[in-house]
């Protein structure tokens, strides 16, 4: 595009003032259109950057390698950048906006010299829903715009949408890789140094500012660091919620259908529970998003949810026609896929996709492979975009402007023991403490140790754009919002328990259909359930275990409130509670104390 395609003052003279600081040598005003992105892609196949895959086995298909420093999520440089550092909280990042704008200021002076700048403008959130919010990305990535265009509502219609007044949050992003003249550019150009990765928010100004990664959520800045981060901020001081939630509906063989918010840690299945295929018969399962969700109180007081991406960012390793079915067929067509591995027909594969491995491939790294090598052939942050229109479980209203209602909130993680498979809270209280004390084993969406257990608050730790006291007072003050009877029941699942001998005790994936029937039976006032000290189990008879060959004796452990394990359990929260000082709320000690003394711990 050559003209400008905005009469909004504050829009142009941001981009002016960017393009300026950046060097950079062209400026491009991005429409949204097919034809912009085909073209994009086939720079890039030029450039080295993608690898068109097999038109007949993956049409529209492309494989990016990244840098190997540049290969997921950099919590530690994660920066929350309110005005005060208390406002931040224990959980996050501080540094005083204005020395931190400084020193972004020196990062950028230059940084796109050689490259073109982007403009990308584009909503959260359908375009027609009063709860969209419009951001502005201007990035010297390619792969980004590309990216941005299957994950968000991006182009033209955003313009208009804006209009010569309309407000938007600035989202400023650069590979951090600037090109002197003449230099030949790299297939993925990224500031290797990870001291000088930088994601930082400003929560007061509702802005954002990344530098010198070009992966993920480092990135695709519509994600985590304003879907979540900025929207998190913003939706306290609004009275809403944006969360780190999947978005599905269930529909029982007779027809009565209740949406459910989940809310997973990184890399625990949520792509696969918001897509699955339920092994129970009659039973269905549609999505409508798998990782984020914007929550309002609707005019009937009910919680409404919205997603507000238009893609799926799924981590591909473990994903297969057993983990995922529908995610495997999404990826069939028009699908980015990023370090995964090339087989010498031109397709991809990786690690637990339930095909053999190929007998030679391209790692992730671009280099020769074999099964044998004792390297994996993907990274294990390997990863998927794929338009959520292509899902074929896709549910009829995921685009509703207005969300839909929610029945019930999930919370889980990968516990391998003490947490049992499902349990109730007894109350919006009781479930907020059970949100507050998710935790789960660390895996590999964030660079660091893998396998330890990380308590992660509502699965928000590294998305929460404010002090996680406030947040879980947010999150007890929406019972303030509207009437107790409407709000969603809330349920702890563990998908990932393992007997003392090490074997999983619940087969996972489809059969969780038989969790999410109790679900819906509680929530329907006719699910069989026990009171234990830790909520309300179900019964011996309350699942549906039709057809499944899991043992009455892994059951038993399955749905067993293990004393000892909450012994530890309780000092662990308890140890984790002490982070917020005086921010914990009142009313989470009480539920702290209330456990305790019903475990007689
Ligand atoms: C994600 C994550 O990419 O949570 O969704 O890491
Ligand atoms: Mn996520």
């Amino acid at each position: 595009m050559s003209t400008v395609p905005t009469t909004n003052r504050k829009l142009m003279d941001w981009v002016n003032e960017v393009a300026k600081l950046t060097q950079a040598a062209n400026v491009y005003w991005c429409d949204g259109s097919q034809a912009e992105y085909d073209r994009l892609c086939q720079d890039m196949v030029k450039a080295g950057t993608f690898t068109p895959l097999n038109p007949k086995l993956r049409p529209g298909c492309f494989l990016a390698r990244s840098h190997v420093s540049d290969v997921a999520r950099v919590e530690d440089r994660t920066y929350i950048c309110s005005k005060s550092k208390d406002d931040a909280g224990p959980t996050n990042n501080w540094a005083n906006p204005d020395e931190m704008k400084t020193m972004m200021s020196g990062l950028y002076a230059g940084c796109m010299q050689g490259r073109t700048m982007y403009v990308i403008p584009f909503s959260m959130g359908p375009l027609d829903s009063p709860i969209a919010k419009i951001g502005i990305e201007l990035t010297d990535s390619a792969y980004v715009v590309v990216n941005m265009r299957i994950m968000t509502r991006m182009g033209k219609a955003v313009l208009d949408k804006l209009g010569a007044t309309g407000s938007f949050v600035e989202c400023m992003h650069s590979v951090g890789a600037p090109l002197k003249p003449g230099q030949a550019d790299v297939a993925w150009p990224c500031e290797p140094d990870p001291a000088k990765k930088y994601i930082v928010h400003f929560p007061e100004e509702q802005s954002i500012m990344s530098y010198g990664s070009g992966y993920g959520g480092n990135a695709l800045l519509g994600k985590k660091c304003l879907a979540l981060r900025i929207a998190s901020s913003i939706a306290r001081k609004e009275g809403w919620m944006a969360e780190h939630m999947v978005i599905l509906a269930l529909t029982s063989p007779a027809g009565k259908k209740h949406y459910v918010c989940a809310a997973f840690p990184s890399a625990c299945g949520k792509t696969n529970l918001a897509m699955m295929q339920p092994s129970l018969p009659g039973w269905s399962v549609k999505c409508l998003g798998d990782d984020i969700a914007w929550i309002r109180v609707g005019e009937d007081g009910r919680l409404y949810a919205m997603n507000p991406e238009s893609g799926f960012f799924g981590v591909a390793p473990g994903t297969s026609d057993q983990s995922n079915p529908n995610a495997m067929k999404t990826i069939v067509k028009d699908t980015i896929f990023t370090n995964v591995a090339l087989t010498p027909e031109g397709d991809i594969w990786w690690e637990d996709m339930g095909i053999p491995a190929p007998a030679k491939a391209i790692d992730w790294e671009g280099k020769e492979w074999t099964p044998d090598c004792g390297r994996k052939a993907a990274h294990a942050n390997a990863r998927f975009t794929a338009p959520a229109a292509q899902c074929p479980v896709i549910d009829e209203d995921w685009q509703n402007p207005a969300g839909v209602p929610i029945s019930a909130f999930l919370f889980g993680g990968r516990r391998p023991s003490t947490i049992p498979l499902v349990n109730e809270a007894f109350s919006w209280e009781h479930g907020v403490f059970m949100g507050s004390s998710t935790g789960s084993e660390t895996t590999a969406a964030a660079l660091g140790k893998a396998g330890v257990l990380r308590r992660d608050p509502f699965a928000m730790l590294p998305f929460c754009g404010y002090h996680m006291g406030d947040y879980f007072a947010h999150w007890l003050s929406m019972a303030g919002r509207t009437d107790r009877s409407k709000l969603p029941k809330v349920f702890f699942v563990n998908w990932f328990r393992k007997s003392p001998e090490g074997k999983w005790l619940w087969p996972g994936y489809g059969d969780n259909s038989r969790v999410l029937k109790w679900i819906c039976e509680r929530i329907e006032g006719t699910g069989k359930a026990v009171k234990t000290a830790i909520g309300n189990l179900p019964t011996a008879d309350g699942l549906d275990l039709s057809g499944l060959k899991t043992t009455p004796e892994d059951m038993k452990q399955l749905l067993a409130v293990d004393p000892e394990g909450w012994k530890a359990e309780i000092a662990d929260i308890s140890a984790n509670y002490d982070k917020f000082g005086d921010k914990l709320p009142a009313a989470l000690k009480k539920e702290l104390e209330g456990l305790k003394q019903r475990l007689g711990v």
